[in-house]
């Protein structure tokens, strides 16, 4: 098995965020795609390590921004290295707080959706969540980040718990 070739499936960037019982967090995933178009759902795999996994499996709410091409290496590391359970990840990042008091990040993004989780699936390590989609909002055109563009183009790299990790 060559397991480059997992590299050439293409990919977005998202924010997901989330809230229970007064508690915020949110995360980046690249593994976020449309589902169905009537009624409009999306799915996203999240590691059960990751505190937004803790958050979306007890709210069954899950709020999903895009990420745009300009978002800063030092954004992406506080969303995608570490953890809403034991830092704030939301200073100095717009959000506007939705009826369910999830944080809907504005910063860096061109779109968001409002979502309430109607299944899961387990897959030993991850939960694939589906999140019928509510309300969706395009906050402006600025060009969506790809998974690629993050590689190349950023020269980021992805964390061991994250879906798509490839070893080396
Ligand atoms: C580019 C990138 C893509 C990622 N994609 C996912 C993903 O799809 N699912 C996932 O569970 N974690 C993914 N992660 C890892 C989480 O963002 C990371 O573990 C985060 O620190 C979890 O935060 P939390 O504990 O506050 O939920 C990704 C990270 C990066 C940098």
């Amino acid at each position: 098995m060559d397991n480059l070739a997992f590299a050439k499936i293409p990919y977005g960037m998202f924010i997901v965020t989330s809230s229970f019982n007064d508690k915020i967090g949110g995360q980046i995933s690249n593994t976020v795609f449309q589902v169905t178009s009537i009624p409009a759902t999306i799915t996203i795999s999240i590691s059960k390590q990751n505190n937004t996994h803790f958050l979306l499996e007890n709210s069954k709410k899950a709020v999903i921004s895009c990420l745009t091409e300009d978002a800063t290496f030092e954004f992406i590391g506080k969303f995608g290295f570490r953890s809403s359970r034991d830092f704030d990840k939301f200073s100095e990042v717009n959000v506007i707080k939705n009826v369910n008091k999830i944080p809907i990040v504005t910063t860096f993004a061109n779109a968001y959706f409002e979502t309430d989780i109607i299944s899961s699936l387990d897959i030993n390590t991850h939960t694939l969540f589906l999140c019928k989609v509510n309300n969706s909002v395009v906050l402006n055109d600025n060009q969506t980040m790809t998974y690629d563009y993050y590689h190349k183009v950023k020269k980021g790299f992805t964390p061991k718990n994250a879906p798509t990790y490839i070893s080396k």
